[in-house]
């Protein structure tokens, strides 16, 4: 049976409530003092994940939809998507805030210094170009373009767990289990790759 759009209508509306949930849960721990010794730090972690959760999630729609033949489910990807870019600028704006205090030169600095952040970087400018062509009028004027583009949200989420592994120092299981669950959404997308490989060959005979 497929799903009809009354059905959609109710997963996006559960979408949005577990999105203003969790940005209220954070309110109620930075309210009660309970994010710890450096709640600052514990703000971008709990951003920086959560971001990276939605991400996730957006990729999980299309092997989702494709095995139980629900073809209306991919109408979530862009609320999904565009929440991950919420989240991830939450994120960033908290570091360069209150842990930077606006000191940009410091920030650019830091950026090219640290891998980790370069990559953090990368996939927010990433997501920061998917969110801007999400809307329908560019999609009718990008074409085929748009398709190619809106594919770099694979190496979004390549950049975002690595960055995430690579910022921890100690505890690895969280972010493995992160970059394991990323290699098999991108293993869905193996013809991509293949592609990729296959073009860049063909470009080294020439
Ligand atoms: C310019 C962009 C970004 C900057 C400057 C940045 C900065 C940071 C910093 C400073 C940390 C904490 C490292 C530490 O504990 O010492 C962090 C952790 C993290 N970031 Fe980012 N980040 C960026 C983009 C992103 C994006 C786009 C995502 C996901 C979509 C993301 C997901 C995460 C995650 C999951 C963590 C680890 C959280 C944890 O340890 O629980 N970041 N980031």
């Amino acid at each position: 049976m497929k799903i009809s759009v009354k059905a959609l209508l109710l997963i996006k509306t559960i979408i949005h409530l577990s999105a203003f949930g969790t940005i209220f849960y954070l309110y109620y721990l930075i309210d009660l003092d309970l994010l710890g010794a450096d709640p600052v730090k514990e703000m971008i972690h709990f951003l920086g994940k959560t971001a990276l959760n939605f991400l996730l999630l957006t990729l999980l729609v299309t092997p989702l939809a494709k095995g139980l033949k629900q073809p209306l489910l991919m109408r979530t990807r862009r609320l999904l998507g565009l929440y991950c870019f919420a989240w991830a600028c939450l994120h960033l704006t908290v570091f360069l805030w209150l842990e930077l205090n606006w000191q940009l030169a410091f920030f650019i600095d830091e950026v090219i210094k640290r891998p980790y952040l370069t990559l953090g970087a990368g996939a927010w400018l990433i997501l920061l170009l998917l969110a801007i062509t999400s809307v329908n009028v560019l999609k009718k004027k990008m074409k085929k373009a748009w398709f190619t583009l809106h594919r770099f949200v694979y190496w979004a989420v390549l950049f975002a767990v690595i960055h995430y592994y690579w910022s921890v120092k100690s505890g690895l299981i969280e972010p493995t289990i992160y970059l394991l669950i990323c290699l098999l959404l991108l293993a869905q997308r193996k013809d991509y790759f293949k592609s990729l490989l296959f073009k860049s060959r063909s470009k080294i005979r020439k």
